[in-house]
């Protein structure tokens, strides 16, 4: 006999094993550890951090057990494999839970420049991209 079916199936694992890695972030993508934020950015991200978000999660971020914290591996646990753009919804949809999407955009997209920062993720030249599609080009993925 032949082993054609065999490389046939093998071939079908590899594409899947491929298909399930290019879904969450390609080769040659843009990672949290490009420098895809700047510093002028977080410093404005702290302000509103400390105005906006610090009574629930707490001064280092670490949050409380009223709120998850933001950072280290608690961060990474929830959203390794996902993008900044997803991370930037769920915070401009759902935060602060008082009055959330009450933001201006802005201020949604600073903050989450603070919280990479907290995270020691580096700083760039350049402000986050202002668009969701061009953040959720840009991975979290643990440090390569
Ligand atoms: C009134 C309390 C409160 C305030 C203010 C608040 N949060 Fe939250 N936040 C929560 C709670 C409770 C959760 C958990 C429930 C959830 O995920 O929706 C949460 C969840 C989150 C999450 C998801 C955590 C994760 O890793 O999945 C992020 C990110 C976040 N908050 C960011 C912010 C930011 C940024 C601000 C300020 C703009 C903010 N929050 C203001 C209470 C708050």
């Amino acid at each position: 006999m032949n082993n054609y079916p065999s490389k046939i199936g093998m071939t079908a694992l590899l594409l899947a094993a491929f298909g399930v890695i290019g879904s969450a972030y390609s080769q040659g993508d843009i990672t949290i550890w490009d420098g895809v934020y700047s510093t002028e950015q977080a410093t404005r991200g702290a302000v509103v951090y400390s105005d906006t978000c610090i009574a629930c999660h707490g001064q280092d971020l670490g949050g409380n057990s009223n709120a998850p914290g933001l950072v280290g591996m608690g961060f990474m646990f929830l959203w390794e494999g996902r993008t900044l753009g997803a991370f930037f919804e769920k915070i401009r949809e759902e935060m602060p839970t008082d009055r959330p999407g009450q933001l201006p955009l802005q201020n949604y997209l600073d903050v989450v420049a603070y919280i990479m920062q907290a995270n020691s993720f580096p700083a760039g030249d350049e402000d986050l991209p202002r668009d969701v599609e061009a953040l959720n080009g840009i991975a979290i993925a643990s440090k390569s």
